[in-house]
Order: structure tokens, then sequence, then C-alpha cells
């Protein structure tokens, strides 16, 4: 009989994940994601006061950190939408509640960047990215309802502020 997950098992799932940060990045990208989807199939895992907003905008609660890797839920207010960025790291992140519109952009200059790419985001949806490929994206919730999100980085929230390398204006495409 299968055992059933406790919350102790999420902390070890994630100090797991943390130790094959050192991998290559597709073994750890491959981490990152089975990591996600265990955690997107069990939510009652999750301290659920870590799962509530903090008001307007977007809320981040931190779950995991170590030196390797920052895992945090993301509360996203109705309304909320990020700037268009890229990452100084790693970023994997899995949608756990709500829906979530994500686009894509490629840059045209250290400032500047077109549209390339929208969908909306479902409960369940997993993206993995290195800062070596295309990662250059904006994240909204122009939905109704307030959506939940985990995400993995891979810095280290008590040297960094977030994951994010750069902004940029939206160029007409
Ligand atoms: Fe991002």
């Amino acid at each position: 009989m299968p055992q059933t997950a406790t919350p102790n098992d999420v902390e070890a799932m994630l100090a797991n994940l943390a130790r094959s940060a050192g991998r290559s990045p597709e073994a750890y990208l491959a981490s990152a994601r089975s990591t996600l989807v265990r955690i997107l199939a069990q939510p009652d895992l999750l301290d659920p006061s870590r799962l509530v907003g903090q008001g307007p905008g977007l809320s981040r609660n931190l779950l995991f950190g170590t030196e390797a890797i920052s895992v945090w839920a993301m509360v996203w207010a109705p309304g909320t939408v990020t700037p268009v960025h890229d990452h100084h790291c790693s970023c994997c992140f899995g949608l756990l509640r709500g829906s979530l519109r994500e686009t894509w952009y490629r840059p045209i200059s250290e400032t500047h960047a077109v549209a390339t790419m929208d969908a909306v985001r479902e409960p369940g949806f997993v993206a993995c990215m290195m800062p070596t490929g295309p990662n250059l994206h904006r994240i909204a919730n122009d939905g109704p309802e307030a959506a939940v999100s985990i995400h993995v980085y891979g810095y280290d929230h008590r040297a960094q502020d977030s994951s994010i390398h750069r902004t940029y204006a939206v160029a007409a495409g």
C-alpha cells in the first residue's frame, strides 16, 4: 500500500532538490519539474497559511530556502501584472490555483522586447527554464480570482532580492 505523503515530505523533497542544483542543467530542471508536479498533485501538504495573499498585487511567501534554491508560494491578486523581465538564475514554476496569463517576448535590445507568444496557464501547468535559454516573459492575473503559484528559483534569498535580471519596455512587434 503506498505511503501517504506528509508535510515533512515536502521539506525533504525540496532539500533533495536543493542538493541536485549542482547537477547538469538538464538533470536539475528534470528534478525541479518532477518536484513541482508532486507538490501540485498534493497541495494539502503545504501550510495553507502560506497560500494566502497579504493584500493587492503579488504576495511572496517563502516555503524553503538554501544557498542553492529558494521556493516561494506566490499569490496573485486579480489585476496583478509583472514587468516584462528575464532571470539571472533558473526559474521553475507551477500553477496551483486560479489562472495566469504568461506572455513571452524576444529581446531586441537590452531595454526593449517584442511579444512572441501568449498563453493562459491553468492549475497543473509547470514550466522550467535556465537563464541561458529563452526566459523573457511577463505574468499577469487578468482573471477574477486570486491565483497561487509555486516557484523554485536558483538563488539564495538571503543574498538577492529576486530572480529578476532585467526588465524591458515593450516595443511594437
Ligand atoms: Fe519570471
